[in-house]
């Protein structure tokens, strides 16, 4: 594969966002650190990991619908040659699935993985291999940006991938302004696959977010020991413990870190020191689970219709696919 860094301006302002995003989360009254960070190369690996444990259901429901449902999808597709874009693709190893189910519907495939990480997308190009149907080209780079990036290359009817539930990590009204971001960067007709975590009994989700081997554990606080590396941080990662619970009331996961002592931390690259109290909670994300009926809701706003939600069968996860719906109007 050639992974390619289209988005020269991503890469070049790479550290700098995260030292900003870093001197903005540690200086509010509620500390948080953006989760995008969390996949450096040890991040990358501890995210497989997780996805390989009993209690994270989430990567094997999904692999259970990719498995039972790509030809299907395929299917549904009435197109023969598919621009496929997916969006924080990681190691791909799920999106194989639906790439060969495309293409043993004798459909060319072209493939544009992005991914904000350059590890992960390393690690996809050892999982997919590119052959007469399909190319493949890698995009490092922010979602909106790369897609954006990406119309001007691709020529095709578009299939946007957004697997995985990396849309729960924004919450209700970001993920609102994120479909219409992506609509806008769609054509009328182009196809829309993402994964929602759909809500479940709290008991699950509080197990796959608190796996028994630690890995969610370990995971959380790499993000500390990336800040050390990379900006010149001096936490001490024992220092602080991960959190995981969900809150019912706002329909989400949260992690946390949460200082076990009183302490403070110096930053090197912005000359700055952080205050930390006993117990204070480092916010790190949200996970946020879906309804059927959230689900048709969001489509609706966000101008597209549902061609059909892929279920695993304990109804745990869902792949819904949709299509593009734009307004042409007619010139006289
Ligand atoms: C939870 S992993 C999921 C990977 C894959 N989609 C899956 O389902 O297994 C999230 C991936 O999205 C990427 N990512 C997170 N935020 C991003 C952003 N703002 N722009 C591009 N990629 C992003 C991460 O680097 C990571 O590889």
């Amino acid at each position: 594969m050639k992974i390619t860094n289209l988005i020269e301006n991503v890469e070049i302002n790479f550290i700098e966002d995260f030292a900003n995003d870093i001197l903005i989360g540690l200086s509010s009254k509620v500390k948080s650190i953006p989760s995008k960070y969390f996949y450096d190369q040890k991040g990358s690996q501890l995210f497989q990991k997780i996805t390989s444990q009993n209690e994270y259901y989430l990567t094997r429901k999904e692999f259970e619908i990719l498995e039972k449902e790509s030809t299907n999808i395929a299917m549904a597709l009435e197109e023969d040659e598919i621009d496929l874009i997916e969006l924080g693709a990681g190691d791909g190893h799920k999106s194989i699935l639906l790439i060969n189910g495309l293409i043993n519907k004798g459909k060319k495939v072209n493939y544009y993985p992005i991914d904000i990480s350059k590890e992960a997308l390393i690690q996809l190009d050892q999982n997919i291999k590119p052959s007469s149907q399909l190319k493949i080209h890698g995009v490092v780079g922010e979602y909106i940006s790369a897609l954006k990036h990406l119309k001007s290359i691709s020529t095709n009817r578009k299939l946007v991938l957004f697997l995985g539930s990396n849309i729960g990590n924004f919450d209700r009204t970001q993920n609102q302004i994120f479909f219409k971001k992506l609509w806008k960067n769609m054509n009328d007709s182009d196809y829309l696959l993402t994964g929602f975590d759909l809500k479940k009994s709290p008991e699950i989700m509080n197990s796959a977010y608190n796996d028994s081997e630690g890995f969610t554990a370990d995971f959380n606080i790499n993000l500390l020991t990336r800040i050390n590396k990379e900006l010149g941080g001096e936490f001490k990662e024992e220092l602080f413990e991960h959190y995981g619970s969900y809150n019912p009331i706002l329909g989400a996961m949260e992690s946390f870190l949460i200082s076990k002592i009183t302490q403070s931390v110096f930053i090197k690259s912005l000359n700055r020191t952080f205050f930390f109290e006993e117990n204070e909670p480092i916010h790190l994300e949200y996970s946020f689970k879906f309804s059927s009926t959230d689900i048709q809701y969001l489509a609706k706003e966000t101008g597209c219709s549902v061609i059909k939600d892929y279920k695993d069968k304990d109804n745990y996860f869902t792949d819904s696919l949709w299509q593009i719906k734009k307004e042409t109007k007619d010139e006289q």
